[in-house]
């Protein structure tokens, strides 16, 4: 097992681990907690999530999942009176010790929104702007990024023949997929995606958990859905929050089949939620 994620506060890039272990967990929260203010937002949550398999993050509106998923890369620095207490490590490293550099960690943990939020810039662009931003100068080293990028993200035959158009010119589903090319372009391991498919249509919707299918091979993905469908069709392990606490978490079909508390059958049953 080599989940080793390297020391976050170098800054060099590197490879995704290209091992065939899918075992072994990659971030670990023990007793962790996220406060705006004083108020809890998760609380004491304790789980493992396995790398190199897609985690569904499932709960109701405001139970913390979206809090959560924005502590691993540490996004929720940015918010006015956000704290947290406890543990969340990456790789067996404590992500909120003040000797973990924000910039390699947001390196290594890619991230997609609900909405699609590309640049309004060309297409090329917007791919190789994570390289950029991380020293790649070459045009020919810069394109070839860009292509495998977008060839990952089952974007690279709709747009090879128009790379220097605007992003924003896409539909909503290609710009999701997009996004997704350029969270990939800097070589990340991990990937969280807050709702990813919620702004597009069905057919869209199908093509990115598709994509998602295909992109567990190779990173760990930690995904917030409120559609339980989805959750169902595409994790290997589901977390259920509730007011922000971890309720359950376990193997999918498991908590889908045959969940041990009582509230996770609730929600998933529709009770509630
Ligand atoms: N920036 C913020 N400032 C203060 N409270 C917040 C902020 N973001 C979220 N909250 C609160 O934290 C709780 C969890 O929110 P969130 O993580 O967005 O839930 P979810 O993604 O499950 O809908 C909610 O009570 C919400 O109102
Ligand atoms: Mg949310």
């Amino acid at each position: 097992m080599n989940n080793d994620i390297g020391e976050l506060r170098k800054p060099e890039i590197r490879g995704p681990d290209r091992s065939p272990d899918r075992t072994g967990s990659i971030i670990t929260a023990k007793d962790f907690s996220v406060y705006y203010w004083k108020k809890a937002a998760v609380s004491e949550v304790s789980f493992d999530i396995p790398a190199r398999q897609v985690t569904a993050i499932i709960g109701p509106s405001g139970c913390g999942k979206s809090t959560f998923l924005r502590a691993i890369n540490r996004m929720n620095d940015l918010i006015p009176g956000c704290t947290t207490s406890g543990l969340l490590s990456l790789g067996g490293q404590d992500l909120y010790s003040s000797k973990v550099d924000v910039v390699s960690l947001r390196k290594m943990v890619g991230m997609v929104f609900q909405k699609p939020n590309p640049f309004p810039k060309s297409i090329f662009d917007n791919v190789a702007y994570g390289p950029r931003i991380h020293g790649a100068r070459d045009r020919g080293a810069l394109s070839n990024i860009v292509r495998r990028s977008l060839e990952r993200a089952a974007l690279w035959d709709e747009v090879k023949g128009r790379l220097s158009d605007n992003a924003l010119g896409l539909s909503g589903g290609q710009q999701q997929r997009l996004c997704i090319a350029r969270a990939i372009a800097v070589e990340p391991k991990i990937l969280l995606m807050d709702e990813p498919a919620s702004a597009l249509d069905p057919q869209s919707t199908s093509r990115i958990e598709d994509l998602i299918g295909e992109l567990r091979r190779e990173y760990t993905i930690v995904i917030v859905t409120h559609n339980m469908q989805q959750a169902a069709r595409v994790s290997d392990m589901t977390a259920f929050f509730y007011e922000g606490d971890l309720i359950e978490f376990g193997e999918t079909t498991q908590i889908f089949t045959n969940p041990t508390e009582k509230r996770t059958e609730d929600y998933i049953t529709g009770r509630f939620g």
